[in-house]
């Protein structure tokens, strides 16, 4: 009697806590037991590993360091996990654009007025991006020094969880064929590798175009040894500096959680417990800055102490610039997002999507278009449901970028508030060799817009000419347009550049970082993430940012 008593109230003392809406909202992740809203976080914590960014990097590297030791994880976003089909293909820009307050992109212009995103979110750029997966080419491998047996068996861990091959329809079938046709010769067939040619490239997207991200591959942790904290924004490294004159080191993090509460996690004491920074190309410099590693004029002038004067941190600051050509197309197209890749002798690569759910057409970031482009591309337009406003695009876009472009610019703190974006600036097109890159990136993108494979998905009435003046016309850039006579390609390069999204090089190796990716200057911190990268890994990078991060 007493005991059944005793059992019922122990029951209800349960359910109790369980149902508090507080803790329902604070323990519950979909996927994970160990991912947890940083609002259920002890004041102070102590951990062998404390990540810093839970994105491509940062779940991959907290993931394996799980195996062996205490990790924490403190990502900014929340998880990615919680409302299916958002991520899913077709609502790839949807999702780019969404300006909520639960958006998984963050959006600002850089200084030379692109605008663009940065991830927020458990899995970063792999919940955000456009899901092509593919190795760096090899002499990038070689160039990073990494173990080459590693690294292949690196990408085949992700590859168990992440890559799958995607479907070739219509649209796709005639980009691939209009490559070869182009002269994007040989044909190499569905491959991961990077080779001259035209490829089938993998992707993040499954066979039902839902997609997977770095989230995922926390199903490899040891859910004993890690623990995740979403919206949990790192503010500051907090270092210590014996009176002996030894270097600063790394002692620990303070963050703050989703209502506003502080939070410290430490190191423990033993000798191989470290701060791993992975917070992205533009959040990692960032965070080093406000911690006072960084060009001390800059520091100083921002009223923050400076701990090492490190004149490189968020120097040379890269991205591949994006120029291409929108194709609105008379028949309907299938969604698709880049599995037919060319890469060129030059080392330009093309790639294309279509059918995609298009963003508001209103608003600061779109312009109105000239009345027969208008009546081109809004036919070219269909409503879909179950977005009441969301039309898809019958059509599409032939994509390229430059591998390797020689211009770079900077991050710079704006402000010392870590939720601001500081100021990016690429200085795209700074080079005169990369503009000729885009013009020769852009002939081929013409020849496959002209060829005879990919005809039957144009309008006879618009000439080439006219789909180049839309393209630059609704690109989301803040930049001089001349398209008052017909455009040379250097023009048209400069004005309806995009970003392509792979930024990289503001904390890189032998700069800011070690060949082991420790932080030059002080101890037990490092950073592994795209900012250490001197140049893009392949096509594109994703793939090469986990595989770094295992
Ligand atoms: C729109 C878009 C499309 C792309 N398309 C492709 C593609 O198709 N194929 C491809 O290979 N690559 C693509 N990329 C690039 C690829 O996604 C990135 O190179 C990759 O995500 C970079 O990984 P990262 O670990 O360096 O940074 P991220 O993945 O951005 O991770 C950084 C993480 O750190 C968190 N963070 C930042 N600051 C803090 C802080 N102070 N405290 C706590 N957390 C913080 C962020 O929220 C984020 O989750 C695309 C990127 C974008 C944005
Ligand atoms: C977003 O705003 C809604 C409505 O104001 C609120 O209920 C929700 O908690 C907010 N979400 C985040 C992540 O801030
Ligand atoms: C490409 O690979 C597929 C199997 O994945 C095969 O059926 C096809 O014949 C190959 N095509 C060429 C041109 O090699
Ligand atoms: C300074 O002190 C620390 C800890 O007290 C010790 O580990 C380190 O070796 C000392 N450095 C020098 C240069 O004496
Ligand atoms: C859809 O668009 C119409 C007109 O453009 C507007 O009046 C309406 O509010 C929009 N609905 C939603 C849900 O955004
Ligand atoms: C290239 O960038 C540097 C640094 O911002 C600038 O001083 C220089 O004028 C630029 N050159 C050209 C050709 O734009
Ligand atoms: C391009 O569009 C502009 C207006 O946006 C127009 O003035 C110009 O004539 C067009 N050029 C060509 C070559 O169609």
């Amino acid at each position: 009697m007493e005991r059944g008593l005793w059992r019922f109230l122990k029951v209800l003392f349960v359910a109790a806590f369980a149902f508090h809406p507080y803790f329902c909202h604070a323990q519950k992740d979909p996927q994970y037991s160990f991912v947890q809203e940083a609002t259920s976080a002890p004041p102070v914590s102590y951990h062998s590993y404390i990540v810093v960014g839970g994105g491509a990097a940062g779940c991959p590297l907290a993931a394996t360091l799980s195996e062996k030791a205490n990790v924490l994880v403190l990502e900014r976003g929340g998880s990615p996990y919680l409302v299916p089909g958002k991520t899913d293909k077709v609502n790839f820009l949807i999702g780019l654009y969404d300006t909520s307050n639960e958006s998984y992109a963050q959006h600002f212009y850089s200084e030379d007025g692109i605008f663009s995103h940065r991830a927020r979110v458990l899995g970063g750029g792999t919940v955000i991006n456009a899901g092509y997966y593919s190795h760096a080419d090899p002499k990038f491998i070689e160039e990073t020094r990494l173990d080459p047996a590693l690294v292949k068996d690196s990408y085949q861990w992700v590859e168990k969880k992440l890559a799958f091959q995607p479907p070739i329809l219509q649209w796709q079938s005639a980009v691939k064929d209009a490559l070869l046709e182009a002269g994007v010769q040989p044909f190499n067939n569905f491959t991961y590798e990077h080779i001259v040619g035209t490829k089938i490239a993998a992707s993040i997207f499954d066979e039902n175009d839902h997609r997977h991200s770095a989230a995922d591959l926390l199903e490899y942790a040891n859910p004993g040894n890690i623990k995740v904290y979403l919206h949990a924004t790192v503010h500051q490294i907090i270092f210590t500096t014996e009176n002996n004159g030894s270097r600063p080191r790394a002692t620990g993090v303070i963050y703050v959680d989703a209502l506003g509460v502080k939070h410290t996690a430490s190191l423990t004491k033993d000798s191989t417990s470290e701060i791993i920074v992975s917070s992205g190309a533009i959040g990692s410099p960032q965070l080093l800055m406000l911690s006072g590693v960084g060009p001390a004029p800059q520091l100083q002038a921002m009223g923050i102490p400076v701990v090492v004067d490190q004149p490189m941190v968020g120097q040379n600051m890269a991205d591949n610039f994006l120029n291409g050509i929108i194709v609105p197309s008379p028949l309907p197209v299938e969604t698709s997002l880049l599995p037919s890749v060319g890469i060129t002798q030059f080392q330009n690569y093309i790639e294309a999507w279509s059918g995609l759910n298009m963003p508001p057409f209103t608003g600061p970031i779109r312009k109105p278009l000239p009345p027969l482009l208008n009546q081109i591309y809004t036919e070219a337009r269909k409503k879909v449901e179950p977005y009441p406003n969301t039309t898809r695009l019958q059509g599409g876009i032939i994509v390229q970028k430059a591998g390797r472009p020689l211009s770079t610019g900077y991050v710079e703190l704006k402000s010392t508030d870590p939720n601001e974006t500081p100021k990016v600036f690429f200085n795209y097109f700074n080079k005169t060799e990369d503009v000729d890159m885009c013009v020769r990136g852009m002939e081929t993108v013409i020849k496959v817009v002209n060829s005879n494979s990919f005809s039957k998905f144009r309008f006879t009435s618009v000439s080439t000419q006219d789909l180049m003046n839309l393209t630059a016309t609704i690109t989301s850039n803040v930049r001089p347009k001349h398209f008052n006579t017909a455009m040379s390609l250097p023009q048209y390069c400069k004005d309806s550049v995009s970003t392509f999204w792979h930024y990289h090089g503001s904390c890189q190796v032998g700069k800011v970082v070690d060949n082991d990716y420790r932080v030059l200057g002080v101890d037990n911190l490092r950073v592994i993430d795209a900012s250490t990268f001197h140049a893009t890994p392949g096509t594109n990078p994703q793939a090469t940012v986990m595989m770094l991060g295992r």
